[in-house]
């Protein structure tokens, strides 16, 4: 029996793309829809690994294990000996069937970690501000996929599993990044994706979710003692409010949430 459960993978082969910031929102919108979600980090960095692990003394809640779970898939110095660690630790999580979501984070290069993980992938995600300079990390990150893919099974096409998510935009953008998102458009399906970073940080560096950011912050919108706390709460409510729904509606388009799961803030 196929599992019900759906592997995301995140890769762009170029670092500081996106990646870890795309996984922590996808993990935050995933749970706050209900699902099950489990986070693997396969890069050695441990941006999302460290997630969880935050100075915690500012009492965010962090979400008991059952529902969100997050691991560094490291084993082993020697790469090839990891992939192949790696690769058995996501049959495993398969097959042990206990979260709706795995969400897959990599390493900002080409490595056989990823490959193996992409070859596993119910879909890739390739975060890109979608300038020229980052037209090519997207393509070899697609041909990555492909060849892994191919290896594992021969009649798969890749175009319908590969999306690219267009992160770090900025409201004014260049004409020389237009076209080259267009030129991307042209040969994958393109979702809008995160468009500030300071939700994410703000998440990760107190160890919790956008949900509970958005929380917090309306209680104190509500509680807080002076007008000057309650409306600063406000806009941080407002803001994180918008981090999560924009994460909600990329996941809706992916159809990896449906429509009426979409009740984030
Ligand atoms: N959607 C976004 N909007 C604005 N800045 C972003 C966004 N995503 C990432 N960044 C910036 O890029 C940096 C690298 O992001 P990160 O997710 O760590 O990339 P990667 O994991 O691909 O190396 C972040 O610290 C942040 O400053
Ligand atoms: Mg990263």
């Amino acid at each position: 029996m196929e599992s019900a459960l759906k592997l995301i993978v995140v890769a762009n082969s170029k670092g500081g793309a996106g990646k870890s910031l795309l996984v922590i929102g996808i993990a935050s919108a995933l749970h706050r829809a209900g699902k099950r979600v489990r986070v693997v980090d396969l890069d050695e960095q441990g941006t999302v690994a460290r997630w969880f692990k935050a100075d915690t003394s500012n009492a965010y809640p962090t979400p008991p294990s059952s529902e969100l779970m997050i691991d560094a898939a490291i084993f082993d110095d020697d790469d090839t000996q990891n992939a192949k660690l790696a690769y058995q630790h996501l049959l495993k999580i398969e097959d042990e069937d206990e979260y709706d979501f795995v969400i897959v984070d990599t390493k900002g290069e080409a490595a056989l970690l990823t490959s193996v993980a992409m070859s596993a992938a119910d879909v890739v995600l390739c975060p890109t501000d979608g300038s020229s300079a980052e037209f090519e990390p997207v393509i070899v990150t697609y041909k990555t996929y492909e060849a892994a893919l191919a290896r594992v099974d021969e009649s798969a096409d890749p175009r319908e599993s590969f999306r690219v998510v267009f992160t770090r935009q900025t409201a004014l953008q260049a004409n020389t990044v237009r076209d080259s998102k267009a030129a991307l458009s042209e040969l994958f399906p393109c979702v809008p994706g995160p468009s500030q970073s300071s939700s994410y940080n703000d998440a990760h560096y107190a160890g919790t979710t956008l949900g509970h950011l958005v929380d917090r912050a309306e209680q104190t919108a509500k509680e807080g003692g002076t007008p000057a706390i309650r409306s600063s709460a406000k806009r941080a409510m407002e803001k994180h409010g918008k981090a999560l729904k924009i994460l909600a509606e990329l996941l809706t388009q992916l159809e990896l949430l449906q429509e009426l799961e979409n009740v984030p803030a």
